[in-house]
């Protein structure tokens, strides 16, 4: 098939997430036909750089060989089963024990989904069951970052901070709140002492009106300061101190801790 025939059936069958159609329609889609090492090559015979390498997941370069093995071999053997109902397989088994013996000591446990919205959406979940348990059903408070990307699904887009994203889709999930972001170019004229970083705790509005002071104290939403979240968005460098940039390394816009 040419690339006319691929965008004509794109454009009639085919929903791109993240997308104008209108420009969709009367550009057409770039369809990428392979990848090799660092690059993808299209339809038309142009080899791109693949600076996002896919979508900031295809950390090992394309054509790696092993992992075609790897693949095919477990195709054959064993290509889908469940975790549910106390069954596993052997891949996830050594799998989470590699992730586990790679990742700080305190992380010891792993649960597999198929994409950062979802883990989103069940770490949310998790962490809501987490305090019910404990006998803090109250403790359901989150802070995001005004602008954090966590995902597209509804509680994914709930707990990020994108207005645009907000305005399709809501109702969003409840008791989430958004701080401003540690953004130097939006604080421009701003004194740097008043620019968030991402290690300030401040406490959202919308939790401290709602809030009765003994609901406070059980429900305090956690410091941004101490948590984890899976990518890094660019934080410019002559924005952020010595702490800021330590967090912006391993950290999105840091948004909970559980204790
Ligand atoms: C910080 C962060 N969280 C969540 C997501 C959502 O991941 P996915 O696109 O796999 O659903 C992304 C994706 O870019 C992300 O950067």
């Amino acid at each position: 098939m040419q690339t006319s025939d691929y965008q004509r059936l794109d454009r009639a069958h085919h929903l791109h997430p993240f997308t104008d159609f209108k420009a969709l329609g009367e550009e057409g889609s770039r369809i990428i036909e392979r990848g090799e090492g660092v690059y993808i090559i299209d339809s038309d015979g142009n080899r791109i750089l693949d600076g996002m390498a896919g979508l900031w997941c295809v950390n090992l370069g394309y054509g790696r060989e092993e992992l075609v093995e790897a693949a095919a071999a477990q195709m054959r053997q064993l290509p889908y089963y469940n975790n549910f109902f106390k069954t596993t397989h052997p891949p996830a088994v050594k799998l989470a024990e590699t992730l586990c013996r790679l990742a700080p000591p305190h992380i010891n446990r792993v649960f597999f989904t198929g994409s950062g919205s979802e883990a989103n959406d069940t770490v949310l979940r998790m962490v809501r069951r987490y305090w019910a348990l404990k006998g803090q059903p109250d403790k359901q408070w989150v802070i995001g970052r005004e602008n954090a990307y966590h995902g597209s699904t509804v509680a994914g887009l709930s707990l990020g901070g994108m207005a645009p994203m907000h305005e399709q889709g809501g109702p969003l999930v409840p008791k989430i709140a958004h701080v401003r972001q540690p953004w130097w170019f939006w604080a421009k004229g701003v004194p740097r002492a008043r620019i968030p970083r991402p290690s300030d705790a401040s406490v959202p509005r919308p939790w401290r009106r709602r809030s009765s002071s003994s609901a406070r104290r059980r429900s305090r939403p956690s410091s941004p300061s101490r948590c984890r979240a899976p990518a890094a968005p660019s934080f410019p460098r002559r924005a952020t101190g010595r702490r800021s940039r330590r967090c912006s390394r391993s950290t999105t816009s840091c948004w909970w801790r559980t204790r």
